[in-house]
């Protein structure tokens, strides 16, 4: 018995050691796989811009890939009617530029991740989220933030909602406000009269955890009235 259960217990070390073999070799392929799709996506999502190297064979060009998805390159963008230029990674999305190389921290990023709406600015008069937007498709693009009016651009719009949310209080902690009137002034230049319902659904991608929905909704009607 006890011969049988060495060799039982024998070949059960073995078998776990193939397990644990295959496991590792599973692993191994895992991440190759990982590493592989993810220097795909980069060749596909960063626009126009190519990063692997034709005629390389695929582990250099994959290697390739990867190393350039982290290499600098030089970036214009026109952020509120000026020009800057900085240098970023190809992956650096727009709200980090914005905030971390040129200042402008009036946008915030409170999700990074597309749930609350509060780092919204304008591209080319429409509102969209700049933590999923990446920077280095932005070039020729016109990008509008909440320092609009602090600096170079007069928009009248944003400028009427600014005054229309003090006047209706519909700032609390204020966090997710710049967000918001960056909506807001998208939805009024194009409808200046727009029902509560349009409001609603201009906004509905921007949460508020002080909950000033009400407030908001009224300001944007005041707004409108005012322009
Ligand atoms: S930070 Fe972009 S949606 Fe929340
Ligand atoms: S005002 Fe505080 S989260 Fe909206």
């Amino acid at each position: 018995m006890e011969s049988e259960k060495a060799e039982g217990s024998s070949a059960g070390s073995e078998q776990e050691g193939n397990i644990l073999q295959t496991k590792m070799s599973r692993r191994t392929f895992l991440k190759l796989s990982a590493a592989t799709a993810a220097a795909t996506a980069a060749v596909t999502t960063v626009g126009g811009i190519a990063l692997k190297s034709r005629g390389a064979s695929n582990a250099q060009s994959t290697a390739q890939t990867t190393t350039d998805l982290f290499a600098a390159v030089p970036i214009t963008l026109t952020v509120n009617g000026i020009p800057y230029t900085t240098t970023i990674e190809p992956r650096d999305m727009l709200v980090n530029v914005l905030r971390e190389n040129l200042s402008l921290t009036g946008t915030k990023r409170p999700c990074d991740r597309m749930e609350c709406g509060g780092c919204t600015v304008l591209i080319d008069g429409k509102a969209v989220y700049s933590c999923t937007t990446l920077a280095m498709r932005m070039p020729g693009h016109s990008i509008e933030t909440i320092e609009a009016n602090n600096i170079t651009v007069t928009d009248s719009t944003l400028a009427a909602l600014q005054a229309a949310w003090v006047t209706y209080d519909a700032s609390q902690c204020g966090y997710c406000q710049p967000g918001r009137l960056m909506a807001a002034t998208a939805l009024l230049k194009n409808n200046t009269s727009p029902t509560v319902d349009q409001i609603k659904a201009a906004v509905a991608g921007n949460l508020c955890r002080c909950g000033t929905y009400n407030h908001v909704i009224a300001a944007i009607q005041a707004a409108a009235a005012s322009l």
